[in-house]
């Protein structure tokens, strides 16, 4: 006799990187399958998921903290499953069990495809289910390291978007963990080696993606370029790897981040000039401008060298942009090295730059130094690349003014989205120029705020640019046949400021 299984819901919140963000997608793809529906409500949620980051501290006590506030629901509901997957799972186990006894269920970033299974068993046996790659060691075996991966490529295999996913611009990973070992980093010990996927399974998975109407796709790896998958005994390297997906039809374009400063080849700034759909830009983090503290680091490269490799990347690949990383108050920073990195800075003309202050990890081997740097030194510290950072994009920025440019509309602007949510609950009436404000990317990836309607979302744009701040830039559609508004000429410049982000 057949039974209707009743519809159970989860409820998945996602901390950190976009790999994350991929994992979480996958991950609510296959419970979607078993009859799971997913739920903004955490109270009604029968599965309560954290797929959370460790990359610093305060990402895991954030994590902590909201658990802690799940106490009170666990006991009283003692049948929601509560689980804390990613990073954190993998990082310290049995600490975030001790700390928090009524999580039920630990999974690491390279299990994720067993989560269906572990909700099963907390459900039908009432204990606490655990799964992590503890064996995620560099001497495993090759044998040992196909079966590994076998396992967690079976995830990345079950991709399959429910109709109502927005697939416009997707991620598809082309490669796990991170070899590395920068000396302050837990990415290698909480996602395990590297190991890049198989060329056609990537492309595959363009193409699916294609048939459901992604325009753009961001490769993702933690060190991407340095992407090399045997295929019939030869190596298929980045470049080619990029020209492969560039190849599929519908995609118009392609990104990859995360860059490694050490691995680039002249092949791959190739292919980004030559290929119309690869785009112009780079996430290429330095971390530091001081090569004292890039060698503590064990980043591999010297400040020169880093220079050196933007000003080549500049030279063949015309209008690229560059985004950086940097860490700030490394131990023994002085401030003759923090000078150095705002020089570095001052030097670079990145696009943006994200600026984190020192956070200890456990484990690595910077752990074992001295974090001797004060947290307002950092601070300051911090404050003072971001400010440096925010002049230098400024000006540039403002030699945009006047200029064209393509882009790709992705929805509403965050302030048209609460100006739309002001009028339906509080019937505030709000300009219909914030109420339309769209939010579209250059292939530079730079954010254009404009008014638009919403036919024009999900298309390729022309945006003239009116003015700008560090961060985003405004503009007006140009070649629009139909005015937006006969009473409102879209050609006039946009009075509010408006911050987006993508
Ligand atoms: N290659 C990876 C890097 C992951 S971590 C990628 O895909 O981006 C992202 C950034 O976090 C790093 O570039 C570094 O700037 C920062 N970071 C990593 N470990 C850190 C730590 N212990 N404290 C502060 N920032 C850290
Ligand atoms: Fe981390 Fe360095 Fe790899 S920052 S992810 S160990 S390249």
């Amino acid at each position: 006799m057949r039974t209707t299984m009743p519809t159970k819901s989860v409820y998945l919140e996602t901390m950190g990187c976009q790999m994350n963000v991929l994992d979480s997608e996958l991950v609510l793809g296959q419970l979607r399958r078993l009859g799971y529906e997913s739920t903004r409500n955490i109270q009604a949620a029968d599965v309560i998921l954290f797929n959370t980051c460790s990359v610093r501290d305060h990402a895991e006590q954030k994590v902590l903290s909201k658990l802690g506030a799940l106490r009170q629901l666990k006991s009283a509901h003692p049948d929601r499953v509560i689980g804390v997957i990613g990073c954190m799972a993998e990082r310290d186990p049995n600490g975030l069990i001790s700390k928090m006894p009524h999580v039920d269920l630990v999974c690491g970033p390279g299990e994720l495809n067993k989560i269906p299974a572990l909700i099963e068993d907390v459900r039908v046996n009432r204990t606490r289910a655990i799964a992590l790659a503890r064996s995620f060691s560099r001497k495993s075996t090759p044998l040992q390291r196909a079966v590994e991966f076998d396992s967690v490529e079976a995830l990345d295999l079950s991709r399959e978007p429910a109709p109502e996913t927005r697939v416009l611009q997707s991620y598809i990973r082309v490669q796990r963990g991170c070899d590395k070992f920068c000396t302050f980093c837990v990415v290698p010990f909480t996602r395990g080696p590297e190991r890049s996927r198989p060329p056609q399974h990537i492309v595959d998975e363009a193409r699916m993606l294609a048939d459901r109407g992604a325009k753009e796709v961001t490769l993702l790896g933690q060190t991407v370029n340095s992407y090399v998958h045997a295929e019939n005994g030869r190596p298929v390297r980045f470049a080619e790897l990029l020209a492969r997906v560039a190849d599929v039809d519908g995609i118009e374009r392609v990104r990859f981040v995360t860059s490694y400063p050490g691995d680039f080849t002249d092949d791959i700034f190739e292919v980004m000039r030559e290929l119309p759909k690869v785009c112009e830009y780079l996430h290429l983090p330095v971390q530091s401008g001081s090569n004292t503290m890039l060698k503590r680091m064990r980043r591999q490269y010297t400040v020169e060298q880093y220079v050196e490799l933007i000003e080549k990347a500049r030279a063949r690949v015309p209008g690229l942009t560059i985004a950086s990383d940097f860490i700030v108050g490394f131990c023994g920073e002085t401030e003759a090295d923090h000078e150095q990195t705002l020089q570095l800075i001052e030097r670079c003309r990145f696009k943006n730059i994200f600026v984190f202050k020192y956070s200890p990890r456990p484990g690595t081997v910077a752990h074992k130094h001295d974090d001797d740097v004060p947290d307002e030194i950092k601070r300051r510290r911090n404050g003072e690349l971001l400010s440096l950072q925010d002049r230098i994009a400024t000006i540039h920025n403002e030699r945009l003014i006047g200029s064209t440019v393509q882009v790709l509309v992705e929805g509403y602007s965050k302030a048209a989205l609460k100006a739309q949510q002001a009028e339906q609950t509080r019937g505030e009436e709000v300009g219909w120029r914030r109420r339309d404000q769209l939010v579209g990317r250059t292939r530079t990836d730079r954010i254009v705020v404009f008014a638009g309607q919403p036919q024009h979302i999900g298309r390729f744009a022309d945006v003239r640019v009116t003015g700008t701040t560090s961060l985003t830039l405004h503009g007006t559609l140009v070649n629009n046949e139909s005015p937006l508004n006969p009473a409102e000429p879209s050609n006039r410049p946009l009075a509010l400021p408006i911050l987006a982000s993508g």
